[in-house]
């Protein structure tokens, strides 16, 4: 067994981890917190009554260190660099679930904040197991993806070297009104979303660096993404649509599912996915269709899930040694 940490367990990515680690079978929840600690943790989630029970604690480093060997971060990004920095100097392993360490140090601090864990930046490993499987096995930090970055890199992966990249790729995405994390906004109220949805930072949300960056790393190829979000009047899912030229018609059905052949959490449909059959999994769907050079690439993920907390729970089991799919949810919450 592994003892394991969750900070930032009253927010919406802190209850998936504890849904899926508490009946995970190798990892034993010994920590819990959040910034303000004190609640009991049947205060911030009354839906766990009956089911588990543990003191909620002020997120302490040295603390965790004393009774976990690896902590998730459920934070928020700045918040979360200053917790890994100090578990990490205490030997602790650490998947961060904020953007803190996906990015190159200058896209970072162009697109966030300046940086203060230079060090372990430069070590973090990109949490996509379809990427970087191997190297998050042996690593102690691992930067977890964020959800649109998620969705949009397992559709674009299998295509990067058919891509006329003379041609901007347009990628128009949606998600459930969790994205955006538990407290609210104007965007976010009942009022706004409900029976209403709308686009928000055309061509500069902050994930588009993310994509455009982890696809230089695959391909060597500067894509030119163009990447527009919306909010729509669901709780949880994720659905992107891509939009780009190619160079030569292609069978890209065929070419997904060679491409992911033996990936347990990648599933190639025949026509185009929605939001609900994979919500409440670790499932990435994909559906693609090629028309006179035109590729459309349509993909969907449960934001709360593949697109953070059960992907974070993958690559723990990868980073201790366990089989990657262990506790991982495949059932999806329909009807
Ligand atoms: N929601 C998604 O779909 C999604 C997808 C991918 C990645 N992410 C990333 O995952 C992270 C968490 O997202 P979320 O949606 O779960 O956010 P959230 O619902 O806003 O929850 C944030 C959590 O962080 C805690 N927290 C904030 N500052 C803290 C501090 N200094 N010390 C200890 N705890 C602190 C909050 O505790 P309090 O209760 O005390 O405020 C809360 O538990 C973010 O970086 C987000 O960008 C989210």
């Amino acid at each position: 067994m592994t003892n394991v940490a969750i900070v930032g367990v009253s927010g919406y990515t802190g209850l998936e981890l504890l849904k899926i680690l508490i009946h995970h079978p190798k990892f034993n929840i010994t920590y819990v917190a959040n910034s303000s600690g004190e609640k009991s943790i049947l205060d911030l989630h009354p839906s766990l009554c009956g089911i588990f029970e543990a003191p909620v604690m002020i997120a302490d480093a040295k603390e965790i260190a004393k009774c976990a060997k690896l902590a998730f971060l459920a934070l928020p990004h700045r918040s979360s660099m200053g917790f890994a920095k100090e578990l990490l100097d205490l030997g602790v392993k650490v998947v961060d679930l904020s953007a803190d360490y996906r990015l190159e140090l200058e896209t970072y601090e162009q697109h966030y904040c300046p940086h203060i864990d230079k060090k372990n930046l430069k070590k973090a490993i990109y949490g996509l197991p379809e990427m970087y499987r191997e190297e998050i096995k042996k690593s102690s930090l691992v930067a977890n993806p964020g959800c649109y970055p998620t969705a949009s890199i397992l559709a674009l992966l299998p295509f990067v070297d058919m891509i006329d990249e003379n041609y901007p790729i347009f990628i128009d995405a949606k998600s459930g009104v969790t994205g955006a994390g538990k407290k609210c906004s104007n965007n976010t109220h009942f009022v706004s979303i409900n029976e209403n949805i709308f686009a928000y930072n055309p061509f500069k949300h902050r994930h588009e660096p993310e994509i455009v960056e982890k696809l230089y790393k695959k391909s060597g190829k500067i894509f030119d993404i163009n990447f527009v979000p919306h909010l729509i009047p669901a709780s949880r899912g994720e659905m992107i649509d891509a939009y780009m030229l190619i160079k030569e018609d292609i069978d890209p059905i065929k070419i997904l599912k060679a491409y992911y052949k033996n990936e347990p959490f990648i599933r190639i449909f025949d026509k185009p996915v929605d939001i609900k059959s994979c919500s409440g999994t670790n499932f990435c769907d994909i559906f693609a269709k090629c028309q006179d050079k035109k590729l459309y690439i349509n993909s969907t993920i449960d934001n709360i899930l593949r697109g953070s907390s059960s992907q974070a729970i993958a690559n723990a089991n990868l980073m201790c040694g366990y089989d990657e799919s262990l506790a991982i949810p495949t059932i999806a919450y329909v009807p």
